[in-house]
Order: C-alpha cells, then structure tokens, then sequence
C-alpha cells in the first residue's frame, strides 16, 4: 500500500480532523493565530493523526472521539515542533523558515505553550481520565526525552541505551499515545490495548532512528529541514555512536571532537566515516528490526484495510525519505 493510498483510506475523517485545528487554533491574539496559522498549515506530514484515526478504525467501532483526539495529537506534536527548533536552534522546517526563525525564540515557545494547553483544553472536553492520563504522561515523558537528550549533547560518551532511551521518549511515546488511545476509545480490552501500544512505541523508535541518518545523508530538498543540525549541535546520535565504535582511533577522535565542540568543521569526513564504518547501515537495520517488531504486534489484530494500512506505515517509517 502507498503512503497516498494510506490517506486516501481515512480521507473524510483526515477532512475532519483538519476543520478541527483550524477551528481550535483560533485565539483572539493575533501573534498566536498568526504562529499556530503559520506552523500548523506548512506542510507536515500528520503522521500522528493519521495513525490514531487507523488504529480507532481498525477496531470497527462506532466512537466519535477519534476526530477530537488526532487533532489534540497534531497539536502536541507541533508544540514540540515549535519549542525543539528553539532548543535545536534550527532555522529550516517544512521548507520553510522555522517560526523561531520569523518570529523569535520567545513567541515560539509561548506559542508552543498555547497548542499544549489548548490540548489539555480539548481532552477535558472528551472527559476521559484514561485518555487525560495517557496524554499526560506522553507529554510529560516527551519533556524529560527531550531533556536527557539536552545532557548527552557534547558527551561523546553516550552510550547506545541512552540514545534509545531518549528516542523513545521523546518521540515513540506521542506515537505510541497514539495508536494505544484507539484501541481506548473503542473500549477494547487489554489484549489489543497492549498490541497498539507496543506498534506505536517500535513504529515511533523507527521514525526517529530514520530521521537521525537522514540528517546526515538526506537533503533539506527531501526533508525540508536543514541537514547536519544534529552534528552542529553536539548531539551524539546513534550513526555517530556507532562510527565512534568501528572506526579507527582516528576516526573516533575527529566525531568525538565535533561532538565535544559543535563541530560541522569535518562534516565530509564524518559523513564519510559514518558511511565507510557501516554506521548508517546499521541504524537503518535497527529500524528495520522496530518496525518489524511494530508490524508483529499486530497480529491480534482482526484484518482489514486499516490494519494493511499501520503495516504499511512501519514500512514507510523505514523507507520514507522525507
Ligand atoms: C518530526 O516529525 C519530529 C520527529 C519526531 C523526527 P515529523 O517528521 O512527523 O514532522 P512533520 O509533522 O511531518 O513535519
Ligand atoms: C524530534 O527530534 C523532536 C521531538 C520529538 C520534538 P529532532 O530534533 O531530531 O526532530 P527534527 O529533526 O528537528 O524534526
Ligand atoms: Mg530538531
Ligand atoms: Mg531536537
Ligand atoms: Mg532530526
């Protein structure tokens, strides 16, 4: 199945859902229309959304909440949008300048807190505790993943586990939220709760581990994001913890410098290190084994065309190029 073929598949609720950010966007404050206006119509990809509309439907269920809650999802997701590029320093997403960029750091994060709490907002209103206690501790796990992550940078002694503690942090567990509260709101039990939750948190820790080798082999043509931000930032990810691991102590010392001090000054050599080392190969195969394990724990899953769907998207997890 085709990532087009994906959305076509839950289009109409797709159409829903986007009437409902825009609708729940709106402030009487014009810098925050105009920042949530900005970010939230440039183009992302509604990865989240869309695997939580697919994973309700997948269920056959007649629920009304999967509308309300992709989109409290979507907004999340670009909260942390908005507050990463600050941290990140990032000037370039979506192919376009990063709000950080056009408006500064503090309306960015201000902004970043008016999406946060318009979510809260609008899971009140579902009036769920489960769902409440889900979302809230996706949000608050995303803030500590992003703060570990904050402690590895320029230490070229992180390991492997705590890079994967942070990915799954900051980024599996909005997925998994995701995927999980499908199988919530169609009160199913916790055979299938448990399935979508561990294809979220594997589906998730595939996406990000792809999108740490495609800031080193991709272009911001393909990602619309600027490439080598991760080196610039210190940030020991794992195609670098692994090149550190396989390379020669030559090659290991030049990362461990770029690391140490923001260093894109070697960029070429890096790259060709992370390369020649097997280190994207290798991070790449890990994905590929998360997404693998994603597909696996759908298996209970009765089948159908959302079901084929979440398959295909692991796949696209690991094949995307953008
Ligand atoms: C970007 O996520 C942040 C990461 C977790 C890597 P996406 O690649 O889903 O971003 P958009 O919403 O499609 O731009
Ligand atoms: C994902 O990490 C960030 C969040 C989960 C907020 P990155 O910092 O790698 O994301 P991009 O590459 O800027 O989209
Ligand atoms: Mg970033
Ligand atoms: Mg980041
Ligand atoms: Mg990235």
């Amino acid at each position: 199945m085709k990532i087009e073929e994906i959305y076509n598949l839950i289009a109409p609720d797709m159409e829903q859902v986007n009437a409902c950010i825009q609708r729940r966007l709106h402030s009487d404050v014009v810098l925050i229309n105009q920042v949530g206006t900005y970010i939230i119509n440039s183009g992302g990809k509604r990865l989240r959304p869309v695997i939580h509309l697919l994973s309700a439907r997948a269920f056959n269920q007649e629920c009304s909440q999967h509308i309300d809650l992709a989109a409290i999802i979507e907004f999340i997701h670009t909260a942390t949008l908005l507050h990463d590029d600050v941290v990140d320093g990032s000037d370039l997403r979506r192919g376009e300048s990063t709000a950080n960029n056009l408006w500064g750091n503090e309306a960015s994060v201000l902004v970043g807190d008016f999406l946060y709490s318009r979510s809260f907002q609008m899971m009140v209103e579902i009036g769920s505790m489960r769902v409440m206690e889900i979302l809230a501790d996706a949000t608050n796990t995303i803030a500590e993943g992003e703060v570990q992550q904050l402690l590895n940078c320029h230490d070229p002694d992180t390991t492997e586990a705590r890079y994967l503690e942070v990915i799954h942090n900051k980024t599996a567990k909005l997925f998994e939220a995701a995927s999980r509260l499908g199988a919530v709101i169609t009160n199913r039990g916790q055979a299938e709760e448990a399935a979508m939750t561990a294809y979220g948190m594997h589906l998730g820790c595939a996406f990000q581990l792809i999108d740490d080798v495609l800031d080193y082999t991709s272009d911001s043509e393909n990602t619309g994001k600027n490439i080598g931000d991760d080196l610039a930032e210190g940030k020991p990810t794992l195609p670098l913890i692994h090149a550190m691991q396989n390379g020669t102590p030559e090659q290991a010392k030049i990362i461990r410098i770029a690391i140490e001090e923001d260093g894109l000054e070697n960029i070429a050599q890096i790259i060709e290190t992370i390369e020649s080392t097997g280190a994207i190969d290798y991070t790449a195969r890990c994905a590929q084994v998360e997404a693998e394990k994603a597909i696996e724990a759908l298996e209970i899953i009765p089948a159908s065309d959302y079901k084929d769907a979440l398959i295909a998207l692991a796949h696209f997890a690991v094949n995307r190029k953008y």
